[in-house]
């Protein structure tokens, strides 16, 4: 028989609730959902009813009184999520933090210190670690099948939907009150680039900017909202396009992302179209607060002597990683968009996987599988099985390189990562 976890999540939004209550829920077994905390009482309700818990907190200082669980997921936001691990470690939890921990190098090093002190445990979601075709790329490196690794060619398309939705109208548009666009959206590629490259960034170059999504770029003739606009129905960027029609064209799901971002589930037309005609998500995108860059490139060079190219980019029209890696015998791709893993061995036979079947074969979901083995590593740690790949310690290089990239990008120097850690 398994041993069954109790487990309270603060901060009960899109990756708190949605994904991770809904996971716990579905794993009774393993799980109960002891407690949960967020500001937004509509939340509490709607999730305590979903998942039968009766101990609600809108106030974290109430809710961090006493311990609750075994277990906490912290699901706030980037510059909440230390204050919150730091509480959690002097009360003895085992921590689910989602990423980035910190935009501040400073309080990553204090969490660090913190958790070195403490008996608590933190594991970080870096959840491509757990996605089974990531898994598999790394399985293929390690067996010599493309002989020396010696370069990695990222391409992280995020999509010009996705980058209206989250980095320009939505929660990671502003650095001040998240992070910088590299560490909110990209600092599962830099995790993964050291783990692939299997080595310690040695130097980090980046270039990158805001080029599309500002006041510069407003036509004269168009309104401030969308509602308002004559070009609702023709702009790309349209929040009628983008909530509306993708919606339809997507069936109508009743609780699915974006959609039950900007309004509660279930989802319904006059929902959406309420929410965006009075909320942020209705905004012009060339009228809005937003500062994070549109694309970015950064060039690590790795101790080992592997390198690699990472370009992060809004201008897609799909969403998806493409990864090439190059080795001295061979070529290995992984591009999410055209759900393709393909080992070509130069001069030899290619062995293609459609990345959807490694998902469905491990049973998983939500990012490419890593959702859920996310949770599946999350249960391990608490039966005292410690899976070492995004424990809090190896989860901060990947922090480290974005820190240095950013200052990179920034000053236009070429950072040692010697000093950077
Ligand atoms: N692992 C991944 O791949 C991945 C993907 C997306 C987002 N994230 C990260 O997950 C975190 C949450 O993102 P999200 O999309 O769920 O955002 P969200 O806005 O949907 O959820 C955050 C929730 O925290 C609540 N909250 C805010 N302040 C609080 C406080 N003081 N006490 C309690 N609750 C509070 C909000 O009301 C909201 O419900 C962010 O750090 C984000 O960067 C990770």
């Amino acid at each position: 028989m398994q041993k069954q976890f109790s487990v309270s999540i603060i901060g009960c939004g899109s990756r708190g609730c949605d994904v991770y209550g809904r996971l716990f829920s579905q794993q009774p077994e393993r799980f109960h959902i002891a407690a949960l905390c967020d500001i937004r009482p509509e939340r509490l309700e709607r999730f305590g009813k979903l998942y039968n818990t009766r101990q609600l907190f809108t106030d974290e200082e109430e809710f961090f009184r006493e311990r609750r669980s075994d277990a906490l997921v912290i699901a706030t936001q980037d510059r909440d999520h230390v204050r919150m691990c730091l509480r959690a470690l002097q009360l003895g939890y085992t921590v689910l933090l989602e990423k980035p921990v910190t935009p501040d190098k400073a309080q990553l090093k204090e969490l660090l210190a913190a958790a070195e002190r403490s008996a608590g445990k933190v594991l970080v979601c870096h959840v491509l670690r757990y996605a089974p075709a990531f898994v598999r790329a790394k399985r293929i490196l390690e067996s010599g099948a493309i002989g020396d690794l010696v370069l990695i060619d990222a391409l992280e398309q995020v999509a010009y939907w996705h980058q209206a939705h989250s980095f320009v109208r939505g929660n990671w548009r502003n650095e001040e009150e998240t992070s910088p666009m590299l560490l909110a959206k990209c600092c599962h590629d830099l995790d993964l680039l050291q783990y692939y490259a299997g080595s310690a960034a040695d130097k980090v170059y980046s270039t990158g900017g805001l080029t599309f999504f500002h006041r510069g770029n407003h036509p004269a003739d168009a309104a401030e909202r969308c509602a308002e606009c004559r070009y609702l129905h023709t702009c790309a960027y349209s929040a009628e396009r983008l909530y509306i029609e993708r919606w339809k064209a997507q069936g109508m799901p009743k609780d699915g992302w974006p959609y039950n971002v900007i309004a509660l589930a279930p989802n319904t037309e006059e929902s959406l179209r309420a929410a965006y005609e009075n909320g942020p998500y209705g905004r012009c995108v060339f009228c809005c607060d937003n500062d994070v860059v549109d694309h970015q490139t950064v060039s690590v060079s790795f101790a080992n002597g592997v390198k690699a190219q990472l370009t992060m980019t809004a201008f897609t029209e799909r969403c998806g990683r493409r990864y090439t890696f190059h080795g001295t015998l061979g070529e290995l791709q992984l591009d999410e968009t055209r759900d393709l893993l393909l080992l070509a061995p130069f001069g030899g036979k290619q062995e293609r996987w459609r990345i959807s079947d490694l998902v469905a074969a491990a049973r998983s979901q939500g990012h490419g599988g890593g959702d859920t083995g996310t949770v599946a590593a999350f249960y391990d740690l608490l039966c005292g099985k410690e899976r070492e790949e995004t424990m809090l310690e190896r989860s901060a290089e990947s922090h480290f390189i974005a820190y240095a990239a950013e200052r990179s990008r920034r000053a236009g120097i070429a950072v040692d990562m010697a000093n950077e850690r």
